[in-house]
């Protein structure tokens, strides 16, 4: 079946409702473009779960803290359009900014569990604009899931929480994290990488696999959380933001580990911020 590009809101709930009256059920893959395979992963997840994938690219200005970043995030419509026909998913949604925050637009949808810490403590305002984002996505949109990748997994938690609270009817897939062959969490920002700096990048994650199993082996989650920051930042090119051991469940900071915890990191390479977390 071709791929059905669909920009307005009526007529995204309008598909949406045929296929969902047909006995159809839809899964939503939110997206900001720039896909690589972390994205094509969710697509596949989509066709697991559901008979009809409708996958959304709208770069949010409301969850950009800076302009910079919002002005020269990666995106390439056509070369989306190719990879999202290839992977097999049946419509694309893709709104303006009009469409999305029309004149005096002026409801927020904020998120009070899970924020101050994290990303959130560095991004003020960030998933604000996230969380209002997707929960008109799944109002417009009506699918009955949806699927969200583990790498952003503070904003998969407001996400989750946000679902539960305003009884939204839709069911959320997690999928794992994809990472490059050198062990390098895939991410559209990783394109603005020199070649210098993406050599180097996977040191982030080899820091969390080298604190993991220090803290794996009886270590003391501090003291193994520190010594990769100090090591990361000694190396000069990372300024590492946040390097620490939560509960995957509460997102409450442990000093104990347990197999809900995981190893969250953020720092900067250059221009580019990071993000990983992985299980401990
Ligand atoms: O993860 C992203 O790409 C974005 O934050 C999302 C969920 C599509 C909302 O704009």
């Amino acid at each position: 079946m071709a791929l059905e590009i669909v920009r307005s809101v009526a007529e995204i709930r309008s598909r949406v409702n045929d296929y969902k009256s047909n006995g159809k059920t839809v899964c939503l893959v939110p997206t900001m473009g720039g896909l690589h395979a972390g994205h094509l992963s969710l697509i596949a997840k989509a066709k697991e779960v559901a008979d009809i994938v409708v996958v959304s690219i709208f770069v949010n200005p409301t969850q950009f803290n800076n302009p910079d970043d919002f002005e020269t995030y990666p995106g390439d419509e056509e070369k989306d359009l190719e990879s999202i026909t290839r992977e097999g998913a049946d419509l694309v949604f893709i709104p303006t900014v009009n469409e999305m925050y029309p004149e005096g637009f002026s409801t927020e949808v904020k998120v009070t569990a899970g924020i101050d810490i994290l990303c959130d403590a560095h991004r003020p305002g960030h998933f604000d604009g996230v969380a209002t984002v997707v929960t008109k996505l799944f109002l417009q949109v009506g699918a009955n899931f949806a699927c969200f990748g583990e790498k952003d997994y503070q904003q998969l938690f407001i996400i989750k929480r946000l679902v539960t609270d305003l009884n939204i009817p839709i069911i959320i897939h997690p999928a794992p994290t994809v990472r490059e062959n050198d062990g390098l969490a895939m991410s559209s920002r990783n394109a603005r990488l020199n070649k210098a700096e993406r050599k180097v990048a996977p040191q982030l994650n080899q820091a969390m696999q080298l604190a993991r199993e220090k803290i794996n082996k009886g270590g003391s989650i501090s003291k193994a959380c520190e010594k990769a920051k100090e090591q990361l930042e000694s190396k000069d090119h990372f300024k590492v933001e946040y390097f620490e051991v939560r509960c995957g469940e509460s997102m409450v900071l442990v000093d104990k580990p347990s197999s809900k915890c995981r190893l969250f990191a953020a720092a900067w390479l250059g221009d580019v911020r990071l993000i990983d977390n992985i299980k401990l």
